[in-house]
């Protein structure tokens, strides 16, 4: 405990993304696209699910969730990033730096647990369909989305105690445009190197491990499906590779930003605006254009919407 008073770091800087005033332009207006797409994407799959009673089934419940996480992942870093971005600023408070990568674990943690709750979700309807009303009971449900929430706050604190207690006394330049463990240990005034591995074992193995069983198991399913009629074959498969393309990007910035061993700057910057910006909008996008059920109940709503305005005076 030494060395708190050591701690004279108030401000980091952060990498400013543009380099000039058109590149400035346009990634503000690539952020606030993608962002506004996000936030009404993901809130239409909430409120379908909410409202529409032929969605209130668990794979859509889980969804839902999912989406709203993705909101509030996109949302520890895209609005500041855009402010950013209109402002050329590049210093973040301490605290505000702190609060970022907290909640970007605690929001990554539990994505991470909700796609297995989903992985898991098909694989009873489709491996063990007569026992799926039983094992996937609201209960269960429940039970997963407070896990994933449980793993998430773990995930994080687990990092974030480590973190808060290193002295930070002079190199602030973080290098990326918003902050992150791996980057901000580095600049802490004292031998960083186990800390660096537990970051690493903590972020970047668990998701190479989850990543590969995930996979293992979408692998697993499609062999079962295989063995069935070709109708289930179709709309299996359609669920199935919405799942897969949603699992293989959130995993792959998050392996590259953990686990690989050679980072530069354009790379991560890349792997970070997929996993921030990109994924939470692909999400909507492709559980309702290729979804049948999500269509129909875009259907009805809009009927009801139709309805009630015909009905109301
Ligand atoms: C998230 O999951 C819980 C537990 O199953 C459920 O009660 C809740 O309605 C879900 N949230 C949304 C937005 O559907």
């Amino acid at each position: 405990m030494e060395h708190v008073n050591d701690s004279v770091v108030s401000e980091f800087v952060l990498l400013g993304l543009a380099r000039s005033l058109g590149m400035q332009l346009f990634l503000f207006l690539f952020f606030s696209l993608f962002y506004v797409g996000a936030l009404l994407g993901n809130l239409f799959i909430v409120f379908a699910v909410i409202v529409d009673p032929p969605l209130h089934s668990p794979m859509y419940i889980l969804l839902a969730n999912l989406s709203l996480v993705d909101l509030g992942l996109a949302s520890t870093t895209v609005p500041r990033a855009l402010s950013d971005l209109l402002t050329a600023r590049t210093l973040i408070s301490f605290h505000s730096c702190m609060a970022q990568m907290f909640f970007i674990h605690v929001m990554g943690g539990v994505e991470m647990v909700l796609l297995i709750a989903m992985a898991y979700d098909r694989y009873t309807a489709i491996c063990r369909p007569l026992h799926y009303l039983t094992v996937m009971s609201s209960r269960t449900c429940v039970l997963l989305v407070a896990a994933a929430w449980a793993t998430g706050v773990i995930h994080a604190v687990s990092q974030f105690i480590f973190v808060i207690n290193l002295p930070f006394c002079g190199p602030n330049n973080v290098g990326s445009f918003y902050c992150d463990f791996p980057r901000v240990i580095k600049l802490a005034c004292t031998d960083t190197y186990r800390l660096e591995f537990v970051v690493t074992a903590n972020s970047g193995f668990i998701s190479m491990g989850t990543f590969f069983s995930l996979m293992v198991s979408y692998a697993f399913i499609l062999v079962t499906v295989r063995q069935h009629s070709s109708s289930a074959l179709s709309k299996a498969c359609v669920t199935l590779s919405a799942h897969i393309t949603v699992v293989v990007m959130f995993f792959t910035p998050c392996m590259f930003l953990y686990v690989w061993p050679f980072p530069t700057q354009s790379l991560d910057t890349f792997f970070a605006i997929v996993d921030f910006v990109v994924t939470p909008v692909l999400n909507p996008t492709i559980y309702t254009l290729r979804n049948k059920d999500m269509k129909l109940a875009i259907r009805r709503l809009g009927r009801q919407v139709v309805g009630s305005r015909e009905t109301s005076p």
